[in-house]
């Protein structure tokens, strides 16, 4: 069946406060449900100068949700059926090189997933289905961000490697200096399943990871605690809003699908006969 283009709805995915832009009209929480259960929160949808967006709290207003008990196919799902096209994940991680300090916003490119409890896919027996992972984010929308960071002058690294990792307790030194020996730049604890859901659901995704720590690696840093965590995230709120603000209008004037294939990941993916 041939898909037919809709317009952008922008989708933000992070922490609570995050959807207190300024500027944002019309706003309203709106339950949305989902047949894959409870989404974290309530959507809340507002219009920023003509741009619909819909914010979503990954883990409940008040964080009462850990992240290996997100539930992460509510959550796509239910952005999915608010219309969402785009989604900006903005999430906490630790950083694994030095010249990654605390407050630098890092579009990742790639994830390793090492978490070992999540729902992971919305397909299964019955309706089989492997969408690419090569490339597990959107680089239009990466593109978008980067510009975007730059002229708001906050500190950005373009790509890397996020490793997702189950939690809830922080990593061991030794998983620490392991992940650091495979290359990865970040770690954090929410962005998968999140990324392969959003791609399954054919919905362009991207990830703004804000470093708030060194992890536990760094001779000279103190290993990472929540209030350390909390400290970082409080000092760069404002920097994700703005961002968040700038990069709306730009994404919202795509006229076509995207030109990365985010929206038409399905098209190689089934193997199930939806016919049969
Ligand atoms: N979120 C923020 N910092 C983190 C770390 N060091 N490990 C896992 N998740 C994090």
């Amino acid at each position: 069946m041939e898909a037919t283009f809709k317009r952008p709805v922008i989708g933000v995915i992070g922490g609570s406060g995050v959807y207190e832009l300024e500027g944002l009209s019309d706003t309203r929480w709106r339950k949305v449900e989902s047949p894959f259960g409870d989404p974290s929160d309530e959507l809340f949808f507002g219009n920023l100068g003509g741009v619909e967006m819909v914010f979503l709290p990954r883990h409940g207003r008040g964080h009462k949700i850990p992240p290996a008990a997100i539930n992460y196919r509510a959550n796509i799902d239910a952005m999915k059926r608010a219309g969402v096209t785009e989604i900006i994940s903005v999430s906490a991680c630790g950083s694994f090189e030095e010249q990654l300090s605390p407050g630098t916003f890092v579009i990742v490119d790639q994830f390793i997933d090492r978490t070992i409890d999540r729902k992971k896919s919305f397909f299964g027996t019955g309706l089989v289905a492997h969408v690419s992972l090569a490339h597990p984010v959107c680089s239009r929308m990466g593109d978008i961000l980067e510009d975007a960071a730059k002229n708001e002058g906050i500190k950005v690294h373009r790509g890397g490697t996020y490793l997702a990792m189950e939690g809830p307790q922080f990593s061991s030194l030794a998983e620490s200096e392991l992940y650091r020996s495979w290359g990865c730049q970040v770690i954090g604890m929410t962005n998968m399943p999140e990324a392969k859901l959003a791609r399954e659901a054919e919905i362009c995704y991207a990830t703004v990871a804000m470093v708030t720590d060194y992890d536990c690696w760094h001779p000279d840093h103190d290993n990472v605690d929540v209030s350390a965590i909390i400290t970082v995230l409080l000092q760069n709120s404002e920097n994700a809003r703005r961002l968040v603000r700038s990069v709306a209008p730009d994404l919202s004037k795509r006229t076509h699908f995207c030109s990365a294939g985010c929206h038409n990941a399905l098209d190689n993916a089934l193997i199930t006969s939806v016919d049969a």
